[in-house]
C-alpha cells in the first residue's frame, strides 16, 4: 500500500513553533509526530510513502531521507509555491499508484488502514473519507450523509445548531488515481472547498466511513498541548514512547535524576535528560531528550522540546519551550511559548551533540520515593 502524507502547510496557527519547522515535525512525546505516523502506518502494511512538502522541506528530508532507517521507501513531491491540500496531491501525481491513502500529516490518529481500504474496495468508491464525531463541529468541515454512507455535501464551520451532523472530515482518505483528473494543475486548490464538492456534483461515489479511536488535529497550541496530556493519560498510545517505570512515569534511557526530586504523574522524561536536585516535575510535564532542569525548578503542564534548559529555581506552568531554548535563573513563566530565533539556533546547533546519549552521560538509578502522587 502507498500513502501520500500532506506535510507542506505553513502551520500559521502553531507559530512561533512552526516558524522554521513543518507542523508535522513538531514533537509529540519527544519524537516528530510525522515519524510516529510513518512507524504506525508501516505496522499497518504501508511501505511506500510520498511526502508532499513545501514549508522547510529540508527539515523533513534531513530527518527521513529515503526512509532506510525506518525500513520504508520515501519519495518527495516538492512544491515551489503553496498549492493547497488538493493542489499538493495533484503535484505528486507522477509518483502515485492507482489507489492510495492520503493523510493530513498534522492529524494525530492511529489509522486503521485495513478497515478504510476494505470499505473503499467493497463499496467501489472513488474517494472514501474518514470521518470522526466531535462534540462541537463548528470549527470544522461537517458532512451530510445519506443512509448508505454517501456524502451529500460539506458545510464549512457551521453554527453549532445548524450543523447537519457531528461528523467531520478527519483528514484521512483513500483515493482512486483517476480522481486527480478533477484537480486543476499549477494553482492552489483546497480539497475540502473545491475538489470534494466538485466530485460529489459530478456524481462520483464519495463515501464516508467512521474512524474509531483517538483523533486530534494538533494545529493550534491548545490542541497541541492537549494531545500531550492525552498521551500522558494513556488515551493515545504511540509506538516510540519510553517505558513506564511506575504508573504514569515514563523515563527514557540514560536519564540523570538528582536527589530529593519529585515526579508527579503523569510525566515523561526523555533520553539523556538531567534533572537537578530538588526539582519538581508534573503533573503533566514532558521533558525533551537531552533537556536539563536546574535545581529546585518546578514544572507543571509544560512541554520542553529536546535540549531545552531550565535554569535553577524557575517555576514554569502551562508553557512550551522550543528545542535548545534556555531560561534565566529563578524565572516564573506561565502560559508562554518560547522558541529560539534562527540566528541563535544556528550558533547553538553547531555546539550541541546530535544525540543526547552521545556524550557518555551515565544513567542514575531511579531514586526511591521520587514519585509523588498529586
Ligand atoms: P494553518 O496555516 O495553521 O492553517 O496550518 P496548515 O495550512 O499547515 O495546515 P492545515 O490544517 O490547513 O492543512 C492540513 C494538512 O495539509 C497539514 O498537514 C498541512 O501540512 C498540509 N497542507 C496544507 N496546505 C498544504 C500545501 O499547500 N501543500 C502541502 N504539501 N501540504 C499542505
Amino acid at each position: 500500500m502507498q500513502a501520500l502524507l500532506l506535510a507542506g502547510g505553513l502551520g500559521t496557527r502553531l507559530r512561533p513553533l512552526t516558524d522554521d519547522l513543518p507542523k508535522p515535525m513538531a514533537p509529540l512525546g519527544n519524537r516528530p509526530w510525522l515519524e510516529s505516523l510513518i512507524v504506525h502506518l508501516k505496522r499497518e502494511g504501508v511501505t511506500r510513502f510520498v511526502l508532499a512538502v513545501k514549508h522547510f522541506p529540508e527539515a523533513i528530508e534531513r530527518h527521513f531521507g529515503a526512509g532506510d532507517r525506518l525500513g520504508v521507501e520515501i519519495r518527495y513531491a516538492k512544491e515551489d509555491v503553496l498549492l493547497g491540500t488538493a493542489g499538493a496531491i495533484k503535484n505528486a501525481e507522477a509518483l502515485l499508484e492507482d489507489r492510495f491513502l492520503v493523510v493530513n500529516a498534522d492529524v494525530v490518529h492511529l489509522i486503521d488502514v485495513r478497515k478504510i481500504i476494505r470499505h473503499h474496495h467493497m463499496r467501489r468508491a472513488a474517494v472514501t473519507i474518514g470521518l470522526v464525531e466531535v462534540e462541537d463541529p463548528s470549527a470544522y468541515g461537517v458532512v451530510a450523509l445519506d443512509d448508505a454512507g454517501r456524502i451529500l455535501r460539506f458545510v464549512e464551520k457551521p453554527r453549532r445548531e445548524e450543523a447537519p451532523s457531528r461528523l467531520i472530515n478527519a483528514g484521512v482518505y483513500v483515493m482512486e488515481k483517476n480522481v486527480l483528473d478533477a484537480i486543476p494543475a499549477g494553482r492552489e486548490v483546497s480539497i475540502e472547498r473545491e475538489t470534494f464538492p466538485a466530485l460529489i456534483e459530478s456524481g462520483l461515489p464519495v463515501l464516508g466511513v467512521r474512524l474509531s479511536g483517538y483523533w486530534m488535529d494538533m494545529g493550534t497550541p491548545e490542541r497541541y498541548r492537549l494531545a500531550h496530556w492525552d498521551l500522558l493519560d494513556g488515551k493515545l498510545s504511540l509506538p516510540l514512547l519510553p517505558p513506564e517505570k511506575e504508573p504514569g512515569v515514563r523515563i527514557g534511557r540514560r536519564v540523570r535524576l538528582g536527589r530529593h526530586i519529585k515526579l508527579v504523574p503523569p510525566v515523561l522524561v526523555g533520553d539523556g535528560a538531567i534533572v537537578g536536585d530538588g526539582a519538581v516535575i508534573g503533573p503533566y510535564a514532558v521533558i525533551g531528550d537531552g533537556a536539563r532542569i536546574g535545581e529546585g525548578a518546578h514544572l507543571t503542564r509544560t512541554i520542553l522540546w529536546n535540549g531545552a534548559v531550565v535554569a535553577p529555581e524557575c517555576a514554569i506552568t502551562e508553557s512550551i519551550l522550543g528545542d535548545l531554548t534556555e531560561t534565566g535563573v529563578g524565572l516564573t513563566i506561565a502560559g508562554a511559548v518560547i522558541k529560539l530565533g534562527r540566528a541563535a539556533r544556528r550558533a547553538l546547533t553547531a555546539r550541541v551533540p546530535e544525540s543526547p546519549l552521545a556524550d557518555g552521560i551515565a544513567e542514575t538509578p531511579f531514586p526511591e520515593k521520587a514519585v509523588a502522587r498529586s
